[in-house]
């Protein structure tokens, strides 16, 4: 699964602290803390029909990642907004995009890791691109190709997943086995073995023995998903039978039906783990009916920000 480059998003305007740029002026500073050490949070959201989908979900996600790392000052929820709505207008973009937003500490008075040589205030970068969700184009009739990491995901005693930050190279190491091995994502185990999500997506799975039950991981070693949450609300609203429990790869491979959840790339089904068909390699009834449950939301959801 490869994306490629997109000739509507040739350009793009983009905001850096309030300034609108082309894409090729656009630049931060070598002092930056998201240059120097990654030292930053975001948040990836998506535009239906110009309205933000889960906007508050995504804002307060970014407020309590940058609380956790001692931010000194955190825009509000309504600059922030403000700023994701010119860079809409800029763009006139309404339907189809991807926003990027991301908060580093600021710039810093000299290089270092030393949050107090921040005296500047954050850095907030609005990205929005034109992109529409990343695993429909390799989904196809097979679904996507899965292998299992050799990276595992940190629990919350080495650096917590519930606070989303920019040092994103757990993942992309993750993501080169996954490349290497001609697959579309790998999965990534916790410390303890079990099932924690893939480099950049949730993952569900229906029991393969008794009642078929939807299962997921608890919140250990994965992020606070939004799209996670979103099905397990749907689960409860719609009475389809689910769990969140620790999860063995064996469970996996037993499984009746799999899929991927994320705001990126929505809800994904996976057709092979570790090269063995899941369940009898179609997309399974669960995974159909919830999918389409998630996009009866985004179509009827969502904060309107442009017209
Ligand atoms: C590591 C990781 N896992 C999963 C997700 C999916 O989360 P969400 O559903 O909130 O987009 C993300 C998205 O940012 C992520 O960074």
């Amino acid at each position: 699964m490869l994306q490629t480059f997109n000739e509507k998003n040739r350009d793009l305007i983009v905001n850096i602290n309030g300034k609108l740029v082309h894409r090729d002026q656009a630049g931060i500073s070598p002092f930056d803390s998201a240059v120097q050490g990654g030292d930053a949070v975001w948040e990836g959201l998506r535009l239906y029909n110009g309205r933000v989908f889960k906007l508050t979900e995504h804002l307060d996600r970014l407020r309590s990642s940058a609380l956790a790392l001692a931010f000194s000052r955190i825009p509000t929820h309504a600059e922030i907004t403000e700023q994701i709505r010119r860079t809409l207008e800029a763009n006139r973009m309404r339907d189809g995009v991807h926003i990027r937003l991301t908060l580093t500490r600021g710039v810093k008075i000299t290089s270092g890791m030393d949050p107090r040589l921040n005296q500047a205030g954050p850095t907030l970068i609005v990205l929005a691109e034109h992109k529409a969700p990343v695993y429909d184009a390799a989904l196809g009739s097979h679904g996507l190709s899965l292998i299992t990491s050799s990276v595992r995901r940190f629990p919350p005693d080495c650096l917590d997943p519930k606070i989303h930050h920019c040092n994103l190279i757990q993942s992309i190491l993750a993501k080169i086995e996954a490349n290497n091995a001609g697959a579309d994502d790998a999965i990534m185990l916790d410390k303890h073995g079990f099932l924690a999500e893939t480099n950049a997506t949730h993952v569900f799975i229906v029991s393969g023995e008794g009642e078929p039950v939807l299962l997921t991981s608890r919140l250990v070693a994965c992020p606070e998903g939004i799209t996670r949450a979103t099905v397990l609300e749907l689960c409860r609203t719609h009475a389809i039978a689910h769990e969140v429990r620790d999860i063995s790869m064996t469970e996996v491979y037993r499984a009746r039906e799999c899929f991927t959840t994320g705001t990126m790339g929505e809800l994904a089904w996976v057709g092979k783990v570790d090269g063995r068909p899941i369940g009898n390699g179609r997309c399974g009834p669960i995974t159909e009916r919830l999918g389409r449950l998630y996009q009866e939301l985004t179509s009827t959801s969502g904060e309107q920000l442009v017209p």
